[in-house]
């Protein structure tokens, strides 16, 4: 049992049941002033106004598993739902190439890119890979991420491929964050095939890569893989892996339409979007996710998300981080920027980057709010703060503690 009191502002209260906010409620999130909650066996075992703090008794003294919040704010933790953060090396010279002018196209047919990250993952052992991805990991978990979905798509031949997805379950096995796991083997095509092999070659690896992955990736967009192609291979998939899919990031795909077909959780980027997209996704059980920090380093438009909302969708916020689009796994900045350059309401965005990205890797009914029953894996702040100081002064520290 732990008491966490003194809780200045407890943030993101949820009842039971709800999955994911979408249209008004987005915008909506629960807020208790001046409160305590009660932790057993890891979860939420229950909360109220300090007026009716259970162990009163407790709390002036040094019982460890008591904590004095200060009059922090208690909030879920972040919900990380599409992150590529298992690769190898840096692409650190193509930043080069971005600052003097190339798109991330161009890079990529220079030979550059995915294929570059897929070069140096083939090349790299699997322990060390491990060791790489878990500095990122850490960095993100410090960061107050609590749950993450994690995609391979570097190694692009089935040897490298279940690679990436033994180093995703040996990360999952260790760290204290949940971790969800995608198999995104058509990500590229891999080096040594035509397009029409690897389609096929992708399709055969789903089998093995069922017993390893939550989830089947698609990056179904123009230079890359076509609606269908993904059409194939997630007909092959049905049944073995859940699809989430890259859509829309490059140009008006077809990939939101293919991805709510096959009942995609998520169809992820969403850069490019037209009204069409925001009636496919409607009345559909899919998750549109937004990738902020993509927009911001490729200098791509910001996802629609405002537009989404009014029309009674809701949106989730993910990261992206990985090595060519989004070189960071930082959540508060994607909060930050889904007010600042997509227009959300500060609790739109938080509930962005909690409830809606814990629906979008399955995760919430565990994860993403302050609710009876949910896992325990919280971040207290420093006294003063609250959602939307939160994401208006984005780089103050913040955090006092994270608990998961
Ligand atoms: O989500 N768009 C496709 N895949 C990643 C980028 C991968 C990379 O460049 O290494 C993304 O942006
Ligand atoms: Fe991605």
């Amino acid at each position: 049992m732990s008491l966490i009191y003194n809780i200045g502002i407890l943030s993101g209260i949820q009842p039971e049941g709800v999955l994911r906010v979408e249209g008004a409620a987005q915008g909506k999130t629960g807020i208790l002033e001046n409160a305590w909650l009660k932790i057993e066996d890891g979860r939420i075992a229950c909360f109220g106004p300090m007026s009716t703090c259970p162990d009163s008794s407790v709390m002036p003294g040094p019982d460890r598993a008591s904590l004095d919040a200060s009059g922090g704010m208690l909030m879920p933790g972040f919900c990380d739902s599409h992150t590529h953060i298992v690769y190898a090396g840096s692409r650190d010279s193509e930043f080069l190439d971005k600052i003097n002018g190339l798109s991330y196209e161009e890079i990529a047919a220079r030979g550059g890119g995915i294929l570059n990250s897929s070069d140096l993952l083939n090349r790299t052992l699997e322990d060390d890979l491990y060791r790489q991805s878990m500095v990122r990991v850490k960095e993100m978990m410090d960061k107050g991420t609590v749950a993450m979905e994690i995609k391979s798509g570097y190694g692009l031949n089935p040897d490298a491929e279940m690679k990436m997805l033994r180093v995703i379950r040996r990360i999952r096995e260790t760290v204290p964050a949940a971790v969800k796991s995608t198999f995104l083997g058509a990500h590229a095509i891999g080096r040594g095939y035509s397009h029409k092999a690897y389609v096929q070659a992708v399709i055969d690896m789903i089998p093995e890569a069922a017993k390893w992955a939550d989830f089947i990736d698609v990056f179904c967009d123009e230079g890359f893989f076509t609606v269908e192609d993904t059409d194939r291979i997630l007909s092959a998939a049905k049944g073995l892996l859940t699809p989430k899919i890259h859509a829309n990031e490059l140009a008006v795909s077809g990939g939101v339409q293919i991805g709510v077909k096959h009942g995609a959780l998520s169809v992820d980027h969403l850069e490019r979007t037209t009204d069409a997209e925001i009636e496919a996704l409607r009345g559909s059980a899919t998750m549109p996710t937004m990738l902020p920090g993509s927009s911001f380093f490729l200098g791509l438009p910001y996802g629609r998300a405002k537009d989404f909302i009014k029309a009674g969708l809701g949106v989730a916020l993910a990261s992206d981080y990985n090595p060519g689009s989004s070189p960071s796994g930082d959540m508060r900045f994607v909060l930050a920027q889904g007010c600042i350059k997509m227009r959300l309401t500060p609790v739109e965005a938080f509930n962005a980057v909690t409830l809606n990205s814990a629906y979008a890797m399955g995760l919430s009914g565990d994860y993403g709010s302050i609710t009876v029953g949910k896992k325990a894996a919280l971040i207290l702040t420093e006294p003063g703060w609250d959602l939307t100081k939160l994401a208006y002064q984005y780089q103050t520290p913040y955090i006092r503690k994270i608990l998961v």
